[in-house]
């Protein structure tokens, strides 16, 4: 089966105006699959889906939501066809657990959490019905161990990657590809932003370079991440395991991790973020 049949007519990425989520439209795009772009600022959307439709020519319909809630895009894609759906979409509260508002907090859960769980439960049951399909949520390696200055952000993207292997598991009999898309630093419009306005500790800086490398706090780009994720469902690799990464080293680190005492993993990446967030 082409790619075309097996994960279209339709793709939706949620959190799609720009960066990741629009290269992951454009990936879709360039396949032959249209597409519903979603996020919360409609004229960014209307700028990324005119450029998609203008170079793949395909369909391309934008949906203006807040992702705290999932009703508006349950409702704008009532009927569609969706057979693959990638979940991008983050919230990203950042700062001391203690000092962070409730209200952060709880749209935190609300984005990172609820709604993934709930448009995953509605378009995977459609994908079953018709036996195949492809579901991601986008994680992070920040999702991988505790993590410091981020600590809710970092429960919240664990509970998409564990969601989406068990996904994995329950789904792959019924011809759908679910798994949770791992990615590491890589250079969104909101990472560029929270990068120019840091002034990180040189020493701590240096330290950490000599540590893991200056390559390893590189970002990638958004073009590299988007395509890494459409090798895996190219090459028929979703169906190998639950769990797959932006990038090798991202992987290499993880599973080295998986050696280390939880107390130096944490403690590692507590390093990182205190050096940049001080
Ligand atoms: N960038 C990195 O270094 C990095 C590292 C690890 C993991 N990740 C993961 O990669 C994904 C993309 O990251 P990013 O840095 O591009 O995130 P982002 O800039 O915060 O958001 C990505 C997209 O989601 C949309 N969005 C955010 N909140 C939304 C909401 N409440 N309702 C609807 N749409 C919403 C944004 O558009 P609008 O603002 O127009 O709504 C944007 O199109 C996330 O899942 C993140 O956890 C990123």
């Amino acid at each position: 089966m082409g790619f075309k049949e097996q994960y279209g007519p339709w793709a939706v990425v949620a959190g799609a105006s720009t960066g990741l989520g629009a290269a992951f439209g454009e990936e879709a795009a360039k396949r032959g699959i249209d597409v519903v772009l979603v996020a919360r600022r409609t004229a960014l959307l209307e700028t990324t889906a005119e450029a998609i439709r203008s170079r793949y020519g395909v369909k391309v319909r934008t949906l203006t939501a807040d992702l705290a809630g999932s009703e508006e895009l349950l409702r704008g894609i009532e009927g569609l066809d969706v057979v693959l759906f990638i979940y991008n979409a983050a919230a990203e509260p950042q700062g001391l657990f203690i000092d962070e508002s409730l209200s952060g907090l709880r749209t935190n859960i609300d984005v990172n959490c609820t709604t993934p769980t709930v448009v995953s439960h509605a378009v995977a049951n459609r994908m079953v019905a018709r036996g195949s399909g492809g579901l991601v949520l986008v994680s992070s390696t920040g999702a991988l161990q505790g993590i410091k200055v981020f600590a809710a952000y970092g429960a919240a993207k664990s509970y998409e990657l564990i969601l989406a292997e068990g996904l994995w598991d329950e789904l792959r009999e019924h011809g759908v590809d679910a798994f949770s898309f791992v990615v590491g630093a890589t250079a969104t419009p909101n990472f560029l932003e929270n990068a120019a306005a840091m002034t990180p500790d040189a020493d701590l800086l240096s330290e950490l370079i000599s540590q893991v490398g200056a390559s390893a706090l590189e970002p990638r780009s958004c073009e590299f991440v988007a395509a890494a994720l459409f090798q895996v469902l190219d090459a028929g690799r979703a169906g190998i395991g639950p769990r797959h990464y932006s990038h090798p080293d991202d992987e290499s680190a993880a599973v080295a991790a998986a050696g280390t005492s939880r107390a130096e993993v944490v403690s590692r990446m507590g390093k990182i973020t205190s050096a940049f967030w001080q």
